[in-house]
């Protein structure tokens, strides 16, 4: 296996290895070190299956299968295996969605950021990528919250924030509607289990209010550190080829997506190792 850091503030590229073959416990122990370290990691030219990416998946840890909203209705064939779902803008034959988000632009969030236990690693695996745009974007908050500035810190360092997702929409919920809408309180600031590094755990897409202030006296100081967050220089923005396999740290890292069309296919695999309660 090859490790070459990506000239970016964050990921490296990983060659020779075949994914179709399920690691042992030492190479898996080998892959999960890499990708605490790089927060990104980009396996390329792989090409293997549905069952293949679970068993891949389960090597690194208990895979998430989740439990969704009572109201949630799921695009059947994007759950075909328990622990897989596709992210995609393809069109059944009744012309319903096939993929399990919203299509188009992303703003930056964490992955299930909005329940007690947030995913631990969230993979995917690209089998069609659009001619323009769905190119994906990672943050390193890491540097982000090493270089916020000092009277944000103070705002945010200790306390919790609650984050909502509403699967419905590509923009921030409702607030005043959350009656069955996935919501949870978080540390504003992760305390990293593999390393002890402090990360930053806020977003744009989920994070609304910061514990002892209102709704509106929190929206302007998140937005200061969604602001910092965002800039370019704690960014990565991947560009799909069709067969990468990307791994990446869902409490080291924030993503996002830019925008694309329905009509240029973007399909992604995906599948996640479930994580456990948060440390400030
Ligand atoms: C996601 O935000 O979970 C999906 C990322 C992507 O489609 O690039």
């Amino acid at each position: 296996m090859k490790v070459t850091p990506l000239d970016a503030p964050l990921g490296a590229r990983i060659t020779g290895i075949d994914l179709r073959e399920t690691p042992d416990e030492a190479l898996a122990a080998e892959i999960r070190a890499i990708v605490h370290e790089y927060s990104v990691t980009i396996f390329p030219d792989q090409t293997f299956n549905a069952k293949q990416q679970l068993a891949f998946t389960k090597s690194l840890g208990p895979v998430r299968k989740r439990k969704l909203p009572d109201d949630y209705v799921s695009p059947a064939s994007s759950y075909e295996t328990p622990g897989i779902a596709y992210v995609s803008n393809i069109r059944d034959e009744n012309g319903e969605p096939t993929g399990v988000i919203p299509d188009g632009e992303m703003w930056f969030h964490h992955d299930t950021c909005y329940t007690d236990e947030p995913d631990k690693f969230t993979m995917l695996y690209s089998i069609a990528v659009p001619k323009v745009g769905g190119n994906t974007m990672w943050g390193n908050m890491y540097q982000a919250w090493d270089t916020l500035p000092e009277d944000l810190k103070k705002e945010i360092h200790g306390k919790n924030a609650l984050n909502v997702y509403d699967y419905a929409t590509i923009d921030k919920p409702d607030l005043e509607n959350l009656e069955n809408i996935e919501k949870a309180w978080q540390p504003c600031v992760v305390t990293h289990p593999q390393n002890g590094r402090e990360a930053l755990f806020v977003n744009r897409l989920m994070t609304c209010q910061i514990e002892g202030l209102s709704v509106e006296d929190s929206s302007p100081i998140l937005d200061s550190i969604f602001d910092h967050a965002e800039q370019r220089q704690f960014v990565y923005e991947h560009q799909w080829s069709v067969g990468d396999f990307v791994i990446w740290d869902n409490l080291a890292v924030t993503h996002a997506r830019t925008h694309f069309e329905i009509g240029d296919d973007r399909r992604l695999r995906r599948s996640k190792v479930s994580g456990d309660k948060l440390v400030a």
